[in-house]
């Protein structure tokens, strides 16, 4: 859903393109704060989803930024993955 407004959507269905513009910084209509994403991705999953489901600025944020980071690289970090390694 996020990603979808973020990112908007581009695919062809039945050889036809199909398009929905994105709401992320580089928006043809007009670009949403992770705040408004956030809001809005809130209220339209307590309408028509799943009301359990929330989502925070926060995690916007870091889809924007392009989605959590794998476990390894987070536990691995630059040290370890570039240059000298810890065993050696
Ligand atoms: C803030 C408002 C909007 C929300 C929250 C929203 C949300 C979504 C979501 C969740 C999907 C499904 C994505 C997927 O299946 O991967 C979708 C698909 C789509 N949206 Fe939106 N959308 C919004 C505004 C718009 C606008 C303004 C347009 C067109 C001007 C649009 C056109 C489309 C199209 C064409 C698709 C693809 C439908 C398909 O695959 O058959 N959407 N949208």
């Amino acid at each position: 859903m996020v990603s979808a407004i973020l990112f908007g959507v581009q695919r062809e269905v039945k050889g036809k393109e199909v398009l929905m513009p994105s709401f992320g910084p580089n928006s043809q209509v007009q670009a949403l704060s992770d705040q408004q994403i956030a809001s809005l991705s809130n209220y339209i999953f307590q309408q028509y989803g799943n009301p359990d489901l929330q989502v925070t600025p926060e995690q916007v944020t870091a889809l924007r930024q392009g989605g959590a980071q794998p476990l390894l690289a987070r536990v691995a970090g630059p040290a370890t993955l570039g240059g000298r390694c810890w065993w050696s």
